[in-house]
Order: structure tokens, then C-alpha cells, then sequence
């Protein structure tokens, strides 16, 4: 594209006279900003006034529909502690293999695991329950502090429910929900009477007027210790569970404050089930599908690669929902016979079965009634297929790429041949079968991400089509800061100015729990990996400034990507250095842009929305300049998300710190210029006819 080739040539000349002068600041165009890491201190002599001209009346690339999407997995307690509506942890005992982890007694109750009881197959293990030295005054049984805590709001119903069978027990049992230091009962039920077998008990437990907290637990408990018979009673319990109110009132559904942060962003697709939770650490503990579908108490779980038990609870079907409540498309990542730890199955007869069961998942997915598996996603409760056009087969094998060809091949091959109209993803570059994508991962800091901010410009527009399946400037902990943003945003531009090759886009990971950033071992923390989209807690949940970029970019664009060209694009120097998804390899010191812009435009109403993003600690006018089009109104809208410092951020204690604001703007037209704040996202949208 025309401006590329003029930042480029301009770049090159720069990081020439940067290699010959580098250390000095002799170079007045260098001395516009120092080797410092912020790089942000300006030289005395006035820079020129950038200059950016949109030609409104030439399309010089197709906005993909479809880019704006979300990447999931079950990492930084994702879903359990989560998006997953449940509130109860480890409901099924199975996180520890010894203990009850995440139950205490309450009263005189003994409690153990015990595998002479099992529910089921899949629930193999019950928490007995000792309820001999309950009394009136010292009710005996147990509690459970949730995932960092138990929400509670006022005037709510909450679903307890729980399998139980009693041994010279019959009850009655209390639930409760409580404060943790037992002062204050926030709701209360009673089971009157407990069976000898195995049978499912479900109460609605309503709160009053109450002040939301989350420091509290959930009890169950008894006042007798036994029968008339006996007095030494046993209960035994599995899948305790406590859900709140859940977006769309889904009876396994979700947390309603999270999904309607995600809902405000628009996403097109969902990229599921990862990620490395897709690969597991061994083949045993890979995502497979089919142990996730179904009646809950049916879901054996499995232990993720991120350190912690999953109850499976979030299964395939519930990402289906996920995507249905807020209109977005599965992108079904299918396990592709290789494991974290390297255990891996060879291309040929061995990787059979693999083949059949993502040819069965998708099935599953969008087959109809009559098939096997769109049969049992109607036994399931959804007879309606689901629309998908992706398949990604694995994920990252970049360091395996030759192994993955074979396994590539064997999948692609099975699943053009039943679906030939799916897309399929292949995870790296590979040479013997032609994918439709190929998905690119970028970690980086945001030098990194300014850096390769015009990567795609040059890059062929022949071959398969690119997905940036994850990505993120990794700056801020546990969720990014301003500066993230910056880089962030600096990126989206490169990505949406190309997006007639960069099909898709979804930034990684989504979700972190911010409770517990400390604890080790690692899976005993609620973060695996900072940086992450969205946090929360128990109780309330927030948007980082990358969110809010995410949310500008993707509620912001038109349909076509217009051509423009620009002058005196202000650089940086960067020192150079490596990251995280840097290839392992350093980058030699370099003159780095400074402002980034990308421009589209709705052919529907003739709105074009131009992005401009200054990552300098300093104002900067732009002068634009407006073609091809008869006129443009001077008063348009600005939406801006600025910071005062770039480590700037947002937090669960104060989530709205930085925002966007959109305001109505003057002095618009085909010829103006407009000044950009300090470490500035702005969208201005700008009525052209
Ligand atoms: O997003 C966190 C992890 O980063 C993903 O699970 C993996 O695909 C990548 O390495």
C-alpha cells in the first residue's frame, strides 16, 4: 500500500542514520526521542506536522467480517472461578486425589474421601461425612469458600443443589450461604429428609436486603447426629453445587457480568477449546470432547495443563451455548494427536481414531438430527446445528512443524472430504497440503508490537489466508496497562488495514481470575499467565485498557479499508531486544513509528472511521487531508481512550480508571488539522458524502 512504502523508505533512511550515529543524539531526526525504554522525550526543534491523506473514493482492501473475534481456554481459572456460573469448588472432590481440598467441617463433622461410594463411573469418589457429634448448638457437616470467596447480591436466588445418601442418617440437612466468620446468614434451606441411595437434592436459597460481598461460604450442615436407631450417622456427598442468576437464565450458564462485557465487544467468533488446554499435557488429559457433553454428574473432568482439576462442567456444549448467546461462530479447534509433554501420534492407521473423533465433534456441532452425533446434541438439548465455517486442527506446532505435516495432511484431507466447505486452519506453515489459514501467534512488548506494526503490508497476498489466533503486548499484570493498549492498538491497525488477508483476529488470553496472583505451586494461584483481557473476582469483574481498544477497534470499522498515504510519520528509537513469540530471535536497534492510523469506510452510509494511535507522552497534530469524496461534514464523533502514564491501568478496585469517551468534534471537513493527546487511542468517525 502507497503509505507503506513511504513509511518504509523513510524508516529505512532513518535506521541508517541511526546504525551510523547510534549513542548520539547529534541526528536531529533521531533526537526526536531517546535510547531511553520509554523513548518518549522530544528533541527542542519542532517536528513536522505528520500528514495523512485518505482517498475516500479508492478501496484498497476489504474489511473481513468476520475479523473481530475471542480466543478461550480454561487458564487463570477461566471458566471454574469464572465465566462458569458455579460457585462451588471442587464440587466433585476429584481435585485432590487424598483430600477434600476447598472443604472444611463445620461443627464436629469428619469428613474423608471415600471410593467405596462412588455416584457413578465418571464421579467415582463421595465426601462421607461423620455427623455423630452434631448437636442443636453445634450443627455438624460442611463448607466450601467458593473460588476465592462466595458472592452474594441483594434480593437473589441462588440454586444449591447436591447428590447425597445417608447411613443411619435421614437428616434433616440446612444449607446455607454464610459469612466466612460464621456471623451472618446471608439465605437459608432445609432437605427435610435424605434417602439411603443416591438421589439429587436442589433448594432456591434468596437473599434479602444485603450488601454485596463475597466473604462468605456455603454450609451444609445438620443438627442431628443420627437415626433414633443410631447415633452415628454417615452422609455422603457429590456434586455440590451453587449457582447464581446466569445470562439468559442457562441452567449450566454463565456469569452474567462477564458476558456482557464480552457481549459490549461485538466478537464474530469464538476460537475453543485452546489453546494448550486443547493438547493437555498427555494424550490422557487432552480436551476430549466427548467425556464433556451431556448430563453433568456424567463428566469425569480432568486435570488442565495449567495446573488445576476441571470438572468439565464448561464442556463443548456449553462453549456452543457461549457462542449462541452472543451471536458469535465457533471456531473449533479439534485435538490433533500431539501432547504437551511431546506425546504424540504418528500420521497413519494409529491416528485413525483421532481423525474420526474431530470428524464426530464437528458432527456434533452443525450435523442434523439424523446423524449419530447431531442426534445426540438434540439428546443433548439443542437440535438446531450450529453454524461453522472453522476448524483449526491442534495448535502451535511450530516447533514440530515437520511431524505436523503428516498429521496435518491425514486430518485436512478427512475433513474437506465429509465438509468441503469448511476452512481449515493449519497451527505453522506447512508445505505439503495447501490450508485455507494459517494461525500466527504473537506475544510481545510493545516496542515489539510498534515494531511490526506495517508486517503485513508486504505480505503476499497469495497462499492461505492468515488468522492471528493469539496475540497480545504483554505489559501489566494480571491485566494490561495503557501501554499494552498502545501496542495493542498499534497492531489492530496493521491487522484490520490487511484484513483482506488477516481473515481473523483474537487476542489471548481472554480471562484471568485476580484473587490470587501469589501462591504456589501454580495451579493453587488463580493467574497461570499476566496479561490477560478481562479480570475479575468473585464479585465484580472489569475490563483492562486493552479491552477497551479491543472494544473501539472492533464496534468501529466500516466494511472497506480506504488507501492513503502519509508524510513525516514521527519515529522512535527502539534499542532492539526479544520477547516472548520473538522466533528466539533479537531485533538489532531500529527507528520504530510513533503514530499509527488505519482508515475504513461503511459503503452503506459513507462514514469513514479514522484510527489514530500516539504512543508518545506528547500532543500530536496530524494534518489530514481528504480526497475523493464532495464533501465531509465538520462535525463528526471522537472516541478516545488516553492515560496520564502509559503504566496507567485499570483494576478490580478501580475498574474505570481508563475508559473510552465518545464526544460529539468540530473542524472536521476534507482539510483540517486535529491534535491527539498523550498515549491516545482515537477513533474519529467523519461524515463524508
Ligand atoms: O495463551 C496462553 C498460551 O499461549 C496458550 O495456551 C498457548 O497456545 C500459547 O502458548
Amino acid at each position: 500500500m502507497q503509505h507503506t512504502h513511504l513509511i518504509r523508505k523513510r524508516l529505512s533512511t532513518l535506521t541508517g542514520l541511526l546504525l551510523a550515529v547510534l549513542g548520539t543524539t547529534a541526528n536531529p531526526l533521531l533526537a526526536q526521542t531517546t535510547n531511553s525504554e520509554t523513548a518518549d522525550s522530544v528533541s527542542n526543534a519542532p517536528p513536522a506536522i505528520p500528514v495523512l491523506q485518505i482517498k475516500a473514493d479508492q478501496v484498497a482492501a476489504k474489511v473481513s467480517p468476520m475479523l473481530y473475534g475471542l480466543m478461550t481456554e480454561e487458564i487463570n481459572f477461566s471458566y471454574e472461578g469464572g465465566l462458569y456460573g458455579e460457585l462451588v469448588r471442587n464440587r466433585t472432590f476429584k481435585a485432590n486425589r487424598t483430600n477434600a481440598v476447598y472443604w472444611e467441617t463445620a461443627g464436629g463433622a469428619a469428613i474423608s474421601l471415600d471410593t467405596n461410594q462412588p455416584l457413578n463411573a465418571a464421579l467415582n469418589v463421595s465426601l462421607k461425612v461423620d455427623t455423630s457429634k452434631a448437636s442443636k448448638n453445634s450443627p455438624a457437616g460442611i463448607a466450601n469458600g467458593g473460588y476465592w470467596g462466595i458472592p452474594v447480591k441483594p434480593d437473589t436466588a441462588y440454586r444449591a443443589s447436591f447428590y447425597a445418601k445417608g447411613d443411619h442418617f435421614k437428616g434433616p440437612l440446612t444449607i446455607a450461604i454464610v459469612s466466612t466468620n460464621g456471623e451472618t446468614v446471608f439465605a437459608s434451606a432445609e432437605v427435610p429428609k435424605i434417602s439411603s441411595k443416591w438421589q439429587k437434592y436442589e433448594v432456591i436459597l434468596t437473599t434479602g436486603v444485603i450488601a454485596p460481598t463475597k466473604e462468605n461460604k456455603l454450609v451444609i450442615s445438620t443438627t442431628k447426629p443420627g437415626t433414633f436407631w443410631s447415633k452415628h450417622g454417615t452422609v455422603w456427598f457429590q456434586q455440590v453445587s451453587l449457582f447464581p442468576p446466569t445470562f439468559n437464565d442457562r441452567a449450566n450458564g454463565n456469569r452474567s457480568d462477564i458476558m456482557q462485557l464480552l457481549a459490549d465487544m461485538n466478537p464474530k467468533f469464538l476460537r475453543f477449546p485452546g489453546g494448550n488446554y486443547l493438547e493437555g499435557n498427555t494424550i490422557a488429559e487432552r480436551f476430549d470432547w466427548k467425556k464433556t457433553i451431556g448430563d453433568i454428574s456424567l463428566r469425569p473432568g480432568h486435570e488442565s495443563p495449567w495446573n488445576y482439576w476441571s470438572t468439565d462442567g464448561f464442556g463443548l456444549m456449553e462453549y456452543l451455548e457461549w457462542c449462541e448467546d452472543l451471536h458469535m461462530e465457533p471456531l473449533l479447534a479439534v485435538y490433533a494427536g500431539y501432547s504437551l509433554r511431546q506425546q504424540h501420534i504418528d500420521p497413519g492407521t494409529n491416528l485413525d481414531s483421532y481423525v474420526q473423533d474431530a470428524l464426530d465433534e464437528i458432527e456434533y456441532v452443525n450435523g442434523d438430527t439424523s446423524t449419530k452425533w447431531g442426534g445426540q446434541r438434540a439428546m443433548d438439548g439443542h437440535p438446531e446445528p450450529f453454524p461453522l465455517h472453522y476448524v483449526e486442527v491442534g495448535n502451535e506446532d511450530y516447533n514440530r512443524a515437520s511431524q505436523y505435516e503428516g498429521r496435518f495432511a491425514q486430518f485436512f484431507n478427512a475433513i474437506k472430504a465429509k465438509y468441503p466447505n469448511l476452512q481449515v486452519i493449519a497451527t505453522t506453515v506447512v508445505t505439503n497440503t495447501v490450508p485455507d489459514l494459517v494461525d500466527e501467534h504473537y506475544y510481545r512488548t510493545q516496542e515489539q508490537m510498534e515494531a511490526q506494526s506495517h508486517m503485513y503490508d508486504d505480505r503476499a497476498r497469495t497462499g492461505p489466508k492468515i488468522f492471528v489466533g493469539e496475540w497480545a503486548t504483554r505489559i501489566g499484570s494480571p491485566t494490561p496497562n495503557m501501554a499494552g493498549a498502545l501496542g495493542d492498538a498499534a497492531w489492530m491497525c496493521c491487522m484490520e488495514r490487511n484484513s483482506d488477508i488477516v481473515l481473523l483476529e483474537s487476542y489471548a488470553p481472554l480471562f484471568v481470575n485476580v484473587s490470587d496472583l501469589t501462591s504456589t505451586p501454580r495451579g493453587a494461584r488463580s493467574m497461570q499467565w499476566p496479561s490477560d483481557l478481562i479480570g475479575y473476582d468473585a464479585l465484580t469483574s472489569y475490563g483492562s485498557p486493552s479491552y477497551y481498544a479491543q472494544k473501539m477497534f472492533s464496534t468501529h470499522h466500516g466494511d472497506a479499508v480506504l488507501a492513503t498515504d502519509s508524510q513525516d510519520i514521527p519515529t522512535y528509537t527502539w534499542a532492539g531486544g526479544r520477547g516472548r513469540g520473538g522466533g528466539g530471535q533479537t531485533a538489532a536497534p531500529r527507528q520504530v513509528p510513533s503514530l499509527f492510523f488505519d482508515v475504513t469506510r461503511d459503503s452503506q452510509s459513507g462514514l469513514i472511521y479514522l484510527k489514530v494511535v500516539n504512543r508518545l507522552g506528547t500532543p500530536q497534530p496530524v494534518h489530514v487531508q481528504i480526497s475523493g469524496a464532495s464533501a465531509v461534514e465538520s462535525q463528526g464523533a471522537a472516541t478516545v481512550l488516553k492515560a496520564d502514564k502509559p503504566d496507567d491501568t485499570n483494576s478490580i478496585q478501580e475498574p474505570a480508571k481508563i475508559v473510552p469517551v465518545t464526544e460529539n468534534v468540530d473542524g472536521l471537513g476534507t482539510d483540517f488539522t486535529r491534535e491527539f493527546p498523550p498515549y491516545s487511542i482515537t477513533i474519529l468517525e467523519l461524515k463524508a458524502k
